[in-house]
C-alpha cells in the first residue's frame, strides 16, 4: 500500500480530467488523478508538466480503477472530482481490463455501485463529490443514466446538495445525432449533469 495521505492531502479526481488538474496545480492544490488507461494518464502527465511562478501543487497521477481505491485511506480526500464514461457510448480502449467504458448500460450501471461506494469511503466528513455524467439514447428513446448514477451515489450514502446542468453544443458526434434526429424525429441531447454530493 502506498501511503500517500499526508503527502497528497486535496482534491482526488477519478478518471482524467486534465483541466482540472491543470487548474490544480495553478491553485497550490495537491491532486490525486486515477485513471485505468495509460494513454490518458500519458496525455495527463504532458499536460501538467509547466512550470508557472507559484503554481506548487503537486499533481500525483496513478493508474488504477475507480472501483478500487486501496491506496487511499478511509476519510482522507477532501473534495472528488469525477467523470466518468457513458457506459459504452465512447470506448476509451479496445480492451483495457476494467475499463468501464467496454460496458453496455446495464453492466456499467452495477458497477458504478463499487465506484460509488469507494468515493464514499475515502471523502472526508462534510466534504464533497462532484460527478458529470450524461445520457444517451437506444432505439429512439431516451437512457437517462445519469438519473440512475445519481441515484447510486445516494444510496452508497451521498446527500445530493446540486444539480448543475452544464449545455454543450457541437460535439463531436453533434453531426451524427443530428442526421438522426431529423430522420427519426428525436431532439438533440444538448446537456449533462453536474452532481454535487456532499458526504455528512
Ligand atoms: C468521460 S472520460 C473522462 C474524460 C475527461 N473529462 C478528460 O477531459 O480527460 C472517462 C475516463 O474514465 C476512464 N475509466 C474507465 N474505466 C475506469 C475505471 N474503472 N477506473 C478509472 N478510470 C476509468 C477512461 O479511461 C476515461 O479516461
Amino acid at each position: 500500500m502506498v501511503e500517500i495521505n499526508n503527502l497528497f492531502e486535496g482534491v482526488y479526481c477519478i478518471d482524467n480530467i486534465v483541466r482540472w488538474y491543470v487548474e490544480a496545480k495553478l491553485l497550490n492544490r495537491n491532486i490525486i488523478g486515477v485513471d485505468i488507461n495509460d494513454t490518458a494518464l500519458e496525455r495527463c502527465k504532458e499536460k501538467v508538466d509547466f512550470e508557472h511562478e507559484g503554481a506548487n501543487g503537486r499533481v500525483y497521477l496513478r493508474k488504477g480503477d475507480a472501483r478500487h481505491l486501496d491506496f487511499i485511506s478511509n476519510d482522507s480526500i477532501d473534495l472528488i472530482c469525477t467523470h466518468p464514461p457513458y457506459a459504452n457510448i465512447i470506448s476509451y480502449s479496445e480492451n483495457t481490463e476494467g475499463d468501464l467504458s467496454l460496458l453496455k448500460v446495464k453492466d456499467f450501471l452495477a458497477e458504478m455501485k463499487s465506484v460509488a461506494k469507494e468515493s464514499y469511503r475515502v471523502l472526508k466528513k462534510n466534504k464533497f463529490c462532484a460527478v458529470l455524467m450524461g445520457d444517451t439514447r437506444q432505439k429512439g428513446f431516451m437512457i437517462p443514466m445519469s438519473f440512475d448514477v445519481m441515484k447510486i451515489f445516494q444510496e452508497a450514502g451521498f446527500k445530493l446538495k446540486e444539480v448543475i446542468i452544464k449545455e454543450q453544443h457541437n460535439c463531436k458526434a453533434t453531426g451524427y445525432w443530428k442526421t438522426n434526429s431529423v430522420k427519426y424525429n428525436f431532439l438533440l441531447i444538448a446537456h449533462e449533469y453536474l452532481f454535487v454530493f456532499k458526504k455528512i
